[in-house]
C-alpha cells in the first residue's frame, strides 16, 4: 500500500524553512506517495497552501491530525519532545536529527518504535551520497548569507572605487575556516568585490580558496589539520599558539571576520580572542558561523547581534533559514534524492536497506532499535604520498604508464624483440612504398600511445578536444583518397576497399572531431557565469 509523506509546520522558534517545496510534492506523488502539508508550513518560505494543492498535496489543519495520518515525516529541525508524543508508533522520521547532542531524542524515537534516518549523519565522503548532501547545501547558503549579515553590519563598500569625491579602498575580508561555509562566503566576498584572505587547518584548501578569488594565509607551523572522513582535528599546542600570532596579525588587518572552523563532535576552536576584537577598528565585523557549537570568537553570544570595543559581533544561528525560500528548495531536493533510493520501485512504499552504504551511514533508529553510530566507510585507500627519504627511482619515471602499473624492464625488452623481429618479416616481403608507410604509421601509433598514455586519466576529456588536430590530419589523408573519383580522374583510381576504408576513417575522426567540439563547449560551459 502506498504510503503517506506528511510535512509538518517547523515549530523551533524563528525556523522558516519547510522540509518540502510544491514542486517536489508532484515528484514524491509520481514516485508513488501521497502528500500531507500541516497548513501554513510553508508561509515563512513563501509557499502557500494553495501552492501545494495545486501540485497534489492535501493540506490539514493541525499539526495532531499531520503527525497521526503520516507514515513518514519530513522534517527539517529535530522533532520537539511533544511531536515525538504526536508521532505514530512505529512511523518514519526524515530529518536532521544530531544524534550525539541529543541522546535524550534518540531515547524518545526509540521507545516510538521509530525509523529514523538523519540527514546530518549522511557518510559525505560518497560521491553518490552528494545529491543528498543537506549539511552541504545548508552550509553552502550559511555562507553566503554570513557575507551578506557582515555587508549590513559594515558603514562602507565592500569594492574599491575611485570617485570624484575621493578614492575607496576595498573592504579586507578575513575568512578562519574554509570547508563548505567558508568557501561560499569566500566566493561571495570576493564577488562582491573586497580583498579575501582565508585560512584553514586542512592544507589541501589551499587551491580552492585560490579558485574563488581568495588568499591562502598559512600558519607558520608545519602540520596537516585533517582527520578522519576529510574532517579537522584538534591541533597540537604549538600549532595553536602560531595560529593565534597569525589571527592576531589578520584581526588588526581586516574589516571583516568570518568564522567558520568546526571540528565534529568537538566544541568550536576560540580562534579570536577579546584582545584581537579589541584590535580591529571600529565599525569593522565579526560573523560567528560557529555559534551555535560555542562560537570561534570569546565574545560571541549566540542567536545575537551585540556590539563590542567598536565592532558588530554578528552570532545568529539561523543563517539558512534566514534565506528561507532557496533553503528550502535545497532541502527539499535533497530529501528527494534520498526518497528516490529508498524507493527505487516507485510505488510508494520505502525499503531501508541497511546493505546500502549510504542509507545504513543516514539510519540513526532501524524499527526502535538505535543502529547510530554506523560502521566506519571501508573507502580505497588513499594513494601513499611519495616521501622525502624514498624519491622515485629515476628508470620509472616518465616511462609511459601514467595510468596503470608501469611496465617492467624484462616485458619493455620482450616487446621490442618481437616489434622488431615482426617489422624485419614485414620488410622481408613487403613492396618498398608499402614499408615507408609502414614506418611512418608505426612511429605514429608509437608517438600517439606516449602522447595518450603520459596524460592522467582526469586530463583524458581536454585531451579530446585537442586531438582535433590529429583527427584534422586523418580527415585530410581520407579525402585525398576520396577526392580522384569525384574529380572524375580515371587512371589513379584506387580500389573500392581503399574508398571504402577512406569513407569509414572519414566518418570516424567525424565523430572525434564533433564530438571534441561538443565536449569542449561543455566544459567551457561550466566555468561561465
Ligand atoms: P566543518 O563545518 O566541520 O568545518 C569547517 C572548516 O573549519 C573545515 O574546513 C575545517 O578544516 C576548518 N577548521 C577546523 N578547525 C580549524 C582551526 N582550528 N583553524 C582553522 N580552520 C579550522 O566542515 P564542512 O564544511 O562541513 O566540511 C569539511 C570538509 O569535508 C569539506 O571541506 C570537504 O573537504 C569535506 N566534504 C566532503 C564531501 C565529499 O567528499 N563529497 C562533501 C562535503 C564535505
Amino acid at each position: 500500500m502506498a504510503l503517506r509523506i506528511g510535512v509538518p509546520k517547523e515549530t523551533a522558534a524563528g525556523e522558516k524553512r519547510v522540509a518540502t517545496v510544491p514542486d517536489v510534492v508532484g515528484k514524491l506523488v509520481k514516485l508513488g506517495f501521497s502528500v500531507a502539508v500541516q497548513s501554513g508550513a510553508g508561509d515563512g518560505a513563501n509557499f502557500a497552501d494553495d501552492t501545494y494543492r495545486a501540485a497534489g498535496a492535501e493540506v490539514v489543519g493541525s499539526a495532531a491530525e499531520l503527525w497521526a495520518k503520516a507514515d513518514i515525516v519530513f522534517k527539517v529541525r529535530p522533532p520537539s519532545a511533544g511531536e515525538v508524543a504526536l508521532m505514530r508508533e512505529g512511523g518514519t522520521l526524515i530529518g536532521f536529527v544530531w544524534p550525539a547532542q541529543n541522546p535524550e531524542l534518540m531515547q524518545q524515537l526509540a521507545a516510538k518504535k521509530a525509523t529514523v534516518l538523519a540527514v546530518d549523519c549522511l557518510p559525505r565522503q560518497l560521491s553518490r551520497a552528494q545529491k543528498m548532501d543537506a549539511l552541504t547545501s545548508m552550509a553552502g547558503i550559511s555562507g553566503y548569507r554570513a557575507v551578506i549579515e557582515a555587508a549590513n553590519a559594515f558603514g562602507r563598500l565592500f569594492n574599491g572605487q575611485v570617485t570624484a569625491a575621493g578614492k575607496i579602498p576595498p573592504a579586507q575580508v578575513f575568512v578562519a575556516g574554509a570547508g563548505v561555509a567558508g568557501l561560499a562566503a569566500i566566493g561571495t566576498a570576493a564577488n562582491m568585490g573586497a580583498i579575501v584572505r582565508a585560512n584553514d587547518t586542512r592544507a589541501e584548501v589551499a587551491d580552492q580558496v585560490m579558485s574563488l578569488g581568495g588568499e591562502f594565509v598559512k600558519v607558520d607551523y608545519e602540520e596537516e589539520g585533517s582527520g578522519s572522513g576529510g574532517y579537522a582535528k584538534v591541533m597540537s599546542e604549538g600549532f595553536q599558539a602560531a595560529q593565534r600570532a597569525m589571527y592576531a596579525q589578520q584581526a588588526r588587518d581586516a574589516d571583516i571576520i568570518i568564522t567558520t572552523a568546526l571540528i565534529p563532535g568537538k566544541p568550536a576552536p576560540k580562534l579570536i580572542s577579546a584582545e584581537m576584537v579589541k584590535s580591529m577598528r571600529p565599525g569593522s565585523v565579526i560573523v560567528d558561523m560557529a555559534a551555535e557549537q560555542g562560537g570561534n570568537c570569546e565574545l560571541t553570544v549566540p542567536g545575537e547581534s551585540v556590539v563590542r570595543h567598536g565592532v558588530t559581533l554578528v552570532g545568529y544561528t539561523d543563517l539558512a533559514s534566514r534565506l528561507a525560500k532557496q533553503a528550502s528548495t535545497l532541502y527539499a531536493s535533497n530529501l528527494l534524492r534520498l526518497t528516490e533510493d529508498l524507493c527505487k520501485t516507485k510505488d510508494g512504499v520505502i525499503d531501508v536497506n541497511m546493505e546500502d552504504d549510504a542509507i545504513r551511514g543516514l539510519t540513526v533508529i532501524k524499527d526502535g532499535a538505535v543502529t547510530w553510530p554506523a560502521p566506519p566507510l571501508k573507502l580505497p585507500a588513499p594513494p601513499p604520498k611519495p616521501s622525502a627519504a624514498a624519491p622515485v627511482p629515476a628508470a620509472k619515471k616518465g616511462h609511459g604508464h601514467g595510468a596503470g602499473e608501469p611496465m617492467s624492464a624484462k616485458s619493455l625488452a620482450i616487446v621490442f624483440v618481437v616489434g622488431a623481429l615482426l617489422f624485419a618479416w614485414v620488410g622481408l616481403y613487403a613492396p618498398a612504398s608499402f614499408l615507408a608507410h609502414f614506418t611512418v604509421f608505426v612511429l605514429a601509433c608509437f608517438v600517439g600511445y606516449m602522447v595518450i598514455w603520459n596524460v592522467t586519466p582526469a586530463l583524458h576529456t581536454p585531451l579530446m578536444s585537442v586531438t582535433n588536430a590529429i583527427s584534422s590530419i586523418i580527415a585530410i589523408g581520407a579525402l585525398i583518397q576520396i577526392a580522384p573519383p569525384l574529380a572524375g580522374g580515371g587512371a589513379d583510381r584506387p580500389s573500392a576497399v581503399i574508398l571504402w576504408l577512406a569513407v569509414v576513417a572519414l566518418a570516424l575522426t567525424g565523430i572525434n572531431m564533433f564530438g571534441g567540439f561538443a565536449v569542449t563547449r561543455r566544459m567551457l560551459a561550466m566555468f561561465r557565469k
